[in-house]
C-alpha cells in the first residue's frame, strides 16, 4: 500500500455537447437551483444484502444484530409506482432500482412490470448472485437492462471484497446469463479500492475485451459511516486508465447522454469499451440528474444529503396526486446540492451525519 496523497481536483465537466446544455431548459421545465433537470430516479427496494463488501456493508457493522427494516415500514409496489409515475410526469426519463441487493426484494418483478408500463427505461444495479436463476423473469417483466457489481476476477481478492465467500464464477454465470436474455449492454462496476483490489484492474480489463460487456471502474467515495474511508485509499481514474493503456491503448469517446457519470474509452483494436466513474477527483455534480428514494420512503436529494422527504407520510396521508406532485416539484426546485464538487478531506461530513449505500443504493 502506498502512502501517496492523492490531489482533489474539482475539475467539474461542463463540456455538454452544443444544444445540450443542462442550464437551457426550456421555459417551464422543473430545474433545480443549479438549473439541473430532474433525469434519473434510483429506487432502493430493501436495505438488505447477502454480501458483505468491505467498502459497503462491513461484518463489524453490519452483523447479526443489524436492526434492518421492517416490512411495513417499507413502500409498497403501489406506492412506488404511483410516486414513479409523478416523477415521470416531471422528466425522468430512467429509473434504477438499487438495494441493498434489489434482488432479495419479494416479487420484484412485479414491481418491474408495474413500472415498465412508464414510458422510461427500466434499469437495475445487482452484486449478480440472484442473477443466473432471475434474468429471464426480470426481462419477461420489462427490465431493460442490469448494471452487475464485479470487484475482482481472482476468486481470492473477491471474496475477500464480498466477504461472504461467495465465488466469481456465481458472478460470471450471472452476467452471461442476462446478456443472454438480451438485459443488454450489461455494464460491470469495479469499486476500485488501493491496496486491495487495486491488482484486478488488468485482470478485469483482460477478461472482459472483447466480451460485449461494458467494465467500469469507480473511485472508493467517503458514502456512509461504516466504511472507515480514507483519501489515500482512493485511485484516481486516472491511474487506472494509465495501468489499462500501457497494455491495451485507449482512446476516449463522448458520452451517451449529458450528465453520464462515466468517462468512456474504447480500446484502439476495437476490443469494446470501458468506463472511469471519478466521483472523487472530478466530481459531476454541474449535471447531476439523480434523486433516490430510500426503501421507507423517504427522498434524498444527493447520495450525502444528512436528511431526506418523508414521502411516505405524504402518500399515507391521503392527498391526491396532484398535492404529490407539487411537493416533489418544491423539494427538486429547492435542491442546491453538489457534496462532491466541495469535498475535501476536512469538508467530509462526520460520521454521525451520512446515511449508507446500502440504504439508499448507488
Ligand atoms: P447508466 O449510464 O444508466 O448505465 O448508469 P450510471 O452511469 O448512472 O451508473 P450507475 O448507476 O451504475 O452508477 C455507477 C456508480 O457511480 C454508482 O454505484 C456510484 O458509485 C457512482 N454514482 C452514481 N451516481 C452518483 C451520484 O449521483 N453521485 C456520486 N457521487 N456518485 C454516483
Ligand atoms: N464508493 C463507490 N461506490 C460504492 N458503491 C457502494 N459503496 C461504494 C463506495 N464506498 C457502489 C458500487 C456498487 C453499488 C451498489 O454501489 O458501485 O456496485
Ligand atoms: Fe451489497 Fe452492493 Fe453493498 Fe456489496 S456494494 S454489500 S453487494 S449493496
Ligand atoms: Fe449528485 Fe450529490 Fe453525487 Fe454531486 S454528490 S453528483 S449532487 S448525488
Amino acid at each position: 500500500m502506498t502512502d501517496r496523497i492523492i490531489p482533489i481536483v474539482h475539475a467539474t465537466r461542463t463540456s455538454l455537447p452544443p444544444g445540450r446544455d443542462l442550464a437551457a431548459a426550456p421555459e417551464g421545465e422543473l430545474v433545480d437551483q443549479r438549473k439541473r433537470r430532474v433525469r434519473d430516479l434510483r429506487i432502493s427496494v430493501t436495505d438488505r444484502c447477502n454480501f458483505r463488501c468491505v467498502y459497503c456493508m462491513p461484518k463489524e457493522v453490519f452483523g447479526d444484530d443489524y436492526a434492518y427494516l421492517s416490512r411495513k415500514q417499507l413502500l409498497s409496489f403501489e406506492e412506488i409506482e404511483r410516486v414513479a409515475r409523478i416523477f415521470v410526469d416531471l422528466g425522468v426519463e430512467k429509473i434504477r432500482l438499487t438495494g441493498g441487493e434489489p434482488l432479495l426484494r419479494k416479487h420484484i418483478e412485479n414491481l418491474i412490470e408495474r413500472l415498465a408500463k412508464l414510458p422510461v427505461e427500466i434499469t437495475l444495479t445487482t452484486n449478480g448472485s440472484l442473477l443466473a436463476k432471475k434474468a429471464r423473469a426480470l426481462k419477461d417483466a420489462g427490465l431493460h437492462r442490469v448494471t452487475v457489481s464485479l470487484d475482482g476476477i481472482d476468486d481470492a481478492v473477491f471474496k475477500r471484497m464480498n466477504d461472504v465467500d461467495y465465488a466469481v464464477g456465481d458472478v460470471l454465470d450471472g452476467i452471461a446469463a442476462a446478456a443472454a436474455v438480451g438485459l443488454a449492454p450489461v455494464k460491470v462496476n469495479c469499486v476500485v479500492k488501493r491496496g486491495s483490489n487495486d491488482d484486478q484492474i488488468l485482470p478485469l480489463a483482460r477478461h472482459f475485451r472483447h466480451s460485449g460487456h461494458i467494465l467500469r471502474f469507480i473511485e472508493y467515495m467517503d458514502v456512509g459511516s461504516s466504511n472507515g474511508w480514507r483519501m489515500d485509499e482512493v485511485l484516481p481514474s486516472a491511474d487506472v486508465v494509465d495501468r489499462i493503456s500501457e497494455e491495451f491503448p485507449l482512446d476516449p469517446i463522448d458520452p451517451n447522454y449529458p450528465g453520464e457519470v462515466a468517462e468512456r474509452w474504447r480500446y484502439a483494436d476495437g476490443g469494446g469499451e470501458i468506463g472511469v466513474i471519478s466521483s472523487v477527483t472530478q466530481a459531476f455534480c454541474a449535471t447531476c440528474t439523480r434523486i433516490r428514494l430510500s426503501t421507507e420512503g423517504q427522498l434524498y436529494t444527493c447520495l450525502f444529503a444528512q436528511s431526506g422527504h418523508d414521502l411516505r407520510a405524504l402518500l399515507r396521508k391521503g392527498g391526491g396526486d396532484e398535492a404529490l406532485r407539487r411537493e416533489i416539484a418544491a423539494i427538486w426546485r429547492g435542491r442546491d446540492d453538489r457534496y462532491s464538487e466541495i469535498r475535501t478531506a476536512a469538508t467530509s461530513l462526520p460520521a454521525a451525519k451520512k446515511i449508507e449505500m446500502s440504504y439508499i443504493g448507488g
